[in-house]
């Protein structure tokens, strides 16, 4: 009972030879064609304002054909046919504009929704330092300025590993001169679940979901497994890539097309990165252009090993996306060379330094501790700075495992080893720390009020490796 199927259908015809070309053995099982995520109902009228309501209720929806899966999930208020998704409906809004969300709990427990890299007043930033959770039952208003063009997303920052893992996260779009031309601008978040056989979320949590984040055994992209697009020879795409899981690391590899960057997390990079793989951590998001030449072959997004600690064993490349080329009479057109502009904080050796540490203890296999300069949270006391300080962050794993580090409502920049800024990474706001090594940042705290940071391993923020930064006014 897929809420789709009718669309999901439509797509799949698209490219007449799609069956006939899908892998031998999977064709039965693997998603056809890619369902679009719905965007959001904008309810106000005027440019400058982007007002929604969205519900957070349980639903069902079918990671597996003929499965049912009981998820958390949004729901656009505004639209009757509207039904629950995961990913929730994309939200878009034009820089400048101010976004109004108004949203529902009808979940069984609390919940609030966390913009997750977008510099807003910390009142809105959906932490449990930000505001009181919000009951079932209740209503609660979010209101803040599209202050930057990127691509961002929201989740809940209550239980996030239980709640986001159900489900609940979705995509947030802010477009201005970061506008390209091309043949589609998509968003893919990449997730991964943990399904029994009858389409179950998995109940159980083994010491290593603990330790690593669940990693799922089944790979999803816009809730779906292993959908497939239909693109042209000689067009160029924007992918906006989400890593919404809890735990798995995504390195990307798309063989026999061109993987461009063009941003991170805090928007467009400076100049464009060609790569052939790109690892993205849990929480990071990157921008990519893809192009497809004359005679490509039919092609595949992949996730390839990552070694991020732990032994974790190598599973061989994982399919995400099958993309169906066809030829055409386009003409790839040329590329922008103008990017974006990132100007490199100015720091120097008389620059206050500051070290966080990221440690674990694994001795109770079941019941694994994480933290930041030996605290567990809520333990530690905050980081004190004053607004608009400049500070070098070093931050020192210490595990045998890597950690993808978050700081809210700010961005930053990361430093080489001689500590400056490589602005060709461009705004950050999630870092991977490789374990065993340290990696600086340049940080301006140029928003005040009381933040939270931790660890996007969900499993790991949720047992300690989380702390809290008060920028002071
Ligand atoms: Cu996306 Cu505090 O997190
Ligand atoms: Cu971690």
């Amino acid at each position: 009972m897929w809420p789709n199927a009718g669309v999901q259908r439509r797509y799949a015809l698209l490219p007449a030879l799609m069956l006939g070309c899908a892998p031998a053995g999977d064709a039965g099982d693997d998603e056809l064609g890619l369902r679009a995520v719905a965007e959001f109902i904008d309810l106000d009228p005027s440019p400058d304002r982007v007002r929604i309501a969205v519900v957070a209720t349980e639903a069902t929806v079918e990671y597996l054909p003929g499965k049912p899966t009981s998820v958390w999930a949004y729901r656009d208020a505004s639209d009757d046919q509207a039904l629950a998704q995961v990913p929730g409906p994309v939200l878009r809004a034009p820089l400048g504009a101010t976004i109004e969300v108004e949203l529902r709990n009808e979940l069984p427990d609390d919940t609030t929704i966390h913009w997750h890299g977008v510099r807003l007043p910390a009142a809105q930033d959906g932490t449990s330092t930000a505001q009181v959770a919000v009951a079932p039952g209740e209503t609660f208003t979010y209101e803040f300025a599209a202050v930057d063009a990127g691509t961002f997303w929201y989740h809940p920052h209550v239980e996030a590993d239980v709640q986001i893992e159900r489900g609940l996260y979705g995509a947030l779009v802010i477009e201005g001169d970061d506008a390209l031309e091309v043949e589609h601008d998509r968003v893919f978040i990449l997730d991964d679940v943990k399904l029994e056989s009858d389409g179950s979320l998995s109940a159980d949590t083994e010491a290593l979901d603990l330790m690593l984040g669940r990693q799922g055994n089944v790979l999803l992209v816009d809730g779906q497994r292993r959908p497939s697009i239909a693109a042209q020879a000689n067009t160029r795409e924007r992918w906006r890539f989400v890593n919404a899981a809890n735990g798995r690391y995504f390195s990307l590899r798309l063989r026999g097309a061109m993987m461009r960057v063009i941003g991170s997390d805090g928007g467009l990079l400076p100049a464009p990165m060609v790569t052939d793989t790109l690892l993205v951590a849990p929480g990071e998001r990157y921008d990519v252009l893809v192009e497809f030449a004359d005679a490509v072959e039919d092609l595949v997004l992949e996730t390839v090993h990552y070694d991020r600690g732990h032994n974790v064993p190598d599973p061989g490349p994982l399919p995400l996306i099958d993309v169906f080329v066809s030829g055409g009479t386009a003409q790839l057109t040329a590329l922008p060379t103008m990017w974006g502009d990132i100007p490199a904080l100015p720091v120097d050796d008389a620059t206050p330094q500051r070290e966080l540490v990221l440690t674990e203890d694994d001795e109770d296999a079941a019941a694994p501790r994480f933290f930041i300069n030996g605290a567990q949270f809520p333990e530690g006391d905050p980081v004190m700075v004053d607004e608009g300080a400049l500070e070098v962050w070093t931050l020192r794993n210490d595990a045998e495992m890597d950690h993808p580090f978050h700081i809210h409502g700010l961005f930053f920049q990361v430093l080489d080893a001689d500590l400056r800024p490589r602005v060709e990474l461009g705004w950050k706001d999630t870092v991977n720390v490789p374990r065993e090594s340290s990696v600086a940042l340049a940080v301006r705290f140029d928003n005040p009020g009381e933040w939270m940071m931790h660890c996007h391993i969900l499993e790991h923020a949720e047992r300690g490796m989380m702390g809290m930064l008060h920028v002071m006014p």
